[in-house]
């Protein structure tokens, strides 16, 4: 029998979307907050079991992360800073109070479900392999507090475009009614228990027509703070704007590469409150994010006002340019962001 690896394509590449395809193997690890982790294993793709009274089930203990591996055009397959999500989790367990996992074990659990999953990495330019780091509380616990037990699993799904027609620019709404973090709460991790809350402005605004919802913050309900699961860019003038963190906000590292990359390209980046109205009265929009990538914001729809950005503005379809090739290989990684797999 051969490796995984030595099948042939197991999906229909060209028609890729950001939807769940169950792979071939995934990693789980068992810690506690007293002892931390046990080594971890690789095992095929299953069901979990766990107790109905898991802390996770019913008081939302758990965080997750989303990175990409990706084909070159010479077919080596690459991670993008997975360090860094390495480093965003750990932030997050601290916040949840879950032991967190140290970077190395992170990283090669990443690594290992990539490398045994390779077949299910897209061809170079068709999409990408998106992996699903998950850390929650396991163990029972009927009093609110952190569970004993915790698990580590990391799974992979192969993903097309997160919005449909993905450089065609997407039209948003912004929420009137609703605000996905609070000041002191948990808006900047990844806690499992931020993304709920938000599905039912989002499924509203989706059946009248518009991709996602912008947030704008929870006090002055005035700044803008993010696009669903992406942050949230606009340019004006040739600078590049984008709401400073305040801890309401997820440090994406989407935007934090684009910040690098744009200062390296000799353009002024601000990280700073974004008013709504100065977002609506700017050149170009878009939103940034692993899973979104750079998508080009066409429209913005604000109480009684819908402003047209017209198009993909050309600082946009720069940065897009230049953060794809470096991620997909076919531009230079003079900034080491790349690992090979
Ligand atoms: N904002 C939220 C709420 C997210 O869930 C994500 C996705 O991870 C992002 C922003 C973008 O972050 P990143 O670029 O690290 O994927
Ligand atoms: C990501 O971009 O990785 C996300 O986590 C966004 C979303 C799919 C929840």
């Amino acid at each position: 029998m051969g490796a995984p690896g030595d099948v042939k394509a197991p999906t229909d590449w060209d028609s890729l979307t950001f939807s769940f395809t169950e792979t071939d193997r995934m990693y789980v690890a068992n810690g506690t907050l007293e002892d931390g982790w046990s080594e971890g294993i690789m095992i095929d793709f299953q069901p979990l079991s766990l107790s109905p009274a898991a802390c996770v089930l019913n008081y939302g203990q758990g965080l997750f992360e989303g990175m990409k591996a990706r084909k070159t055009p010479d077919d080596r397959i690459t991670l993008f800073r997975p360090e860094l999500n390495a480093r965003r989790a750990a932030d997050g367990a601290k916040r949840l109070v879950m032991p967190e996992i140290p970077e190395s074990m992170f990283i090669d659990a990443v690594r290992q479900v990539t490398h045994e999953n390779r077949r299910w990495v897209p061809p170079h330019g068709k999409g990408e392999l998106y992996i699903r780091p998950i850390l929650f509380g396991s163990s029972a616990r009927l009093g609110v507090s952190p569970a004993e037990e915790y698990m580590f699993v990391v799974f992979a799904v192969p993903v097309g475009p997160y919005f449909k027609g993905g450089m065609s620019p997407i039209s948003l709404r912004v929420s009137q009614t609703h605000h996905r973090a609070a000041p002191g709460g948990s808006g900047g991790v990844k806690a499992i228990g931020n993304y709920a809350p938000g599905m039912m402005p989002s499924r509203k605004a989706k059946s009248e027509g518009y991709s996602e919802i912008i947030y704008l913050d929870a006090v002055e309900h005035r700044f803008v703070e993010e696009v669903g699961a992406a942050n949230f860019f606009c340019v004006k003038d040739g600078v590049v704007y984008t709401p400073e963190l305040t801890g309401t906000i997820l440090p994406g590292i989407t935007r934090l590469s684009i910040i690098e990359l744009a200062k390296s390209m000799g353009i002024t980046v601000r990280e700073q409150k974004v008013d709504i109205n100065f977002a609506l009265d700017c050149d170009e929009a878009f939103c940034a994010g692993t899973a979104a990538v750079i998508s080009p914001i066409g429209s913005i729809q604000h109480g009684d006002l819908e402003v047209d950005y017209g198009g993909v503005g050309s600082i946009t379809l720069a940065l897009f340019e230049r953060l794809t090739g470096i991620m997909g290989g076919s531009l230079e990684d003079t900034k080491g962001w790349t690992h090979e797999v």
